[in-house]
């Protein structure tokens, strides 16, 4: 545990202050100023929750901000957050040097924007070595679409080629990646109820009582009731397809398949899932995306599984990459309502 979350520095200052040897000497009193940091007397007694009447010194602010996150745990030590911590000194400095740009602002700086989707080319050659590798495809399959720009990594996840147009984007990790995919999945049961002329207000989704919360706070926030499979130890504590199918109806917008649970790593039956019921799968490879294709090549749980019409995975779990990015992809553009799709013109 973090040393933040275990000492509370004020009431530490408050007990020596209190101590009938020790009396801390400081002036000022109160909990919402940064008594325990005097060193400097320039931000000695800023204020923590409103902004201060004068200014301090930059190298003050610094220190001051420095030494109160020096509390945090130490990420290289933390395996649970199931983020990768370390990257080269040159990517680190290229990111400083490029930290000032609003990569957002794809007019203002384009050439960030043409590397971004040069990257997501570049992917392409990846699954073409693994194609190699492992015999997993045939080479016509990973020639990209050149309208979709992330057909690299839908071609590891076996994107059906010429018929279909993969789509998707970079996300900031997994958790975004679920709420465009849970919105994709709720926007396109909502369309074919409302073409159908049936009611399309009461949506649910269904997925394990092991899902990661950031699946649940989809749920919360676009309004989807959330169905939770519980479940057992004799299943590896991961969601059985067979106790799904209780929870499933026809409000049902989709089921999420999660490779891997997040606390013990066990991927979930996306083949068996499918075979079970006829329904849209988005499979949430938050971890698995990019080790189950190298590792099970034969396992199938991506595209090459009909039902499931999105990915998602955390790019920052795998190595060398700092936090976050992710990617999602739709298995086709008919997927993703064009509701969710914004069109840059020139
Ligand atoms: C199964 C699962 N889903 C979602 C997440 C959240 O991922 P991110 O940090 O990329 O948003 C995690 C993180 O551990 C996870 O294990």
């Amino acid at each position: 545990m973090s040393l933040s979350r275990h000492i509370d520095p004020d009431e530490v200052i408050q007990k020596s202050k209190d101590h009938p040897q020790t009396g801390h000497r400081l002036s000022h009193e109160g909990r919402a100023v940064h008594q325990s940091w005097s060193r400097d007397e320039d931000a000695a007694g800023v204020p923590k929750y409103r902004m201060p009447d004068v200014g301090i010194p930059s190298k003050a602010a610094y220190q001051l901000l420095h030494d109160e996150t020096a509390l945090d745990g130490n990420p290289l030590l933390n395996l649970a957050s199931f983020v990768h911590t370390w990257m080269p000194d040159e990517a680190t400095k290229l990111i400083m040097e490029n930290i000032n740009k609003n990569q957002v602002d794809l007019d203002e700086y384009p050439a960030a924007t043409m590397i971004h989707n040069r990257c997501v080319s570049m992917g392409e050659f990846i699954p073409l070595y693994i194609s190699h590798r492992w015999n997993l495809i045939d080479h016509q399959i990973i020639i990209p679409h050149p309208q979709s720009h992330q057909r690299p990594v839908a071609s590891l996840w076996k994107a059906p080629t010429a018929s279909t147009n993969a789509i998707g984007t970079s996300t900031a990790g997994s958790s975004e990646a679920i709420m465009l995919a849970g919105l994709a999945l709720k926007k396109r049961w909502q369309n074919a109820r409302r073409a159908a002329d049936k009611p399309s207000s009461n949506p649910n989704i269904v997925f394990g009582s092991n899902a990661q919360v950031a699946l649940e706070k989809f749920a919360r926030y676009f309004d989807v009731e959330c169905r939770l499979v519980p479940v057992k130890a004799s299943n590896n504590y991961v969601m059985d397809p067979k106790d799904a199918l209780a929870f499933i109806d026809e409000n049902t917008i989709g089921v999420m398949v999660i490779l891997g649970s997040t606390y013990t790593g066990h991927f979930e039956n996306v083949k068996e899932m499918s075979e079970l019921r006829a329904l849209r799968f988005f499979s949430h490879a938050a971890s698995g995306g990019f080790i189950a294709p190298f590792a099970y090549p034969s396992l199938q749980w991506s595209f090459d599984v009909p039902r499931v019409v999105s990915i998602n995975t955390s790019g920052h779990k795998f190595g060398l990459v700092y936090a976050g990015i992710g990617w999602v992809i739709w298995r086709d553009e008919q997927y993703l309502s064009k509701d969710l799709v914004f069109e840059l013109r020139e």
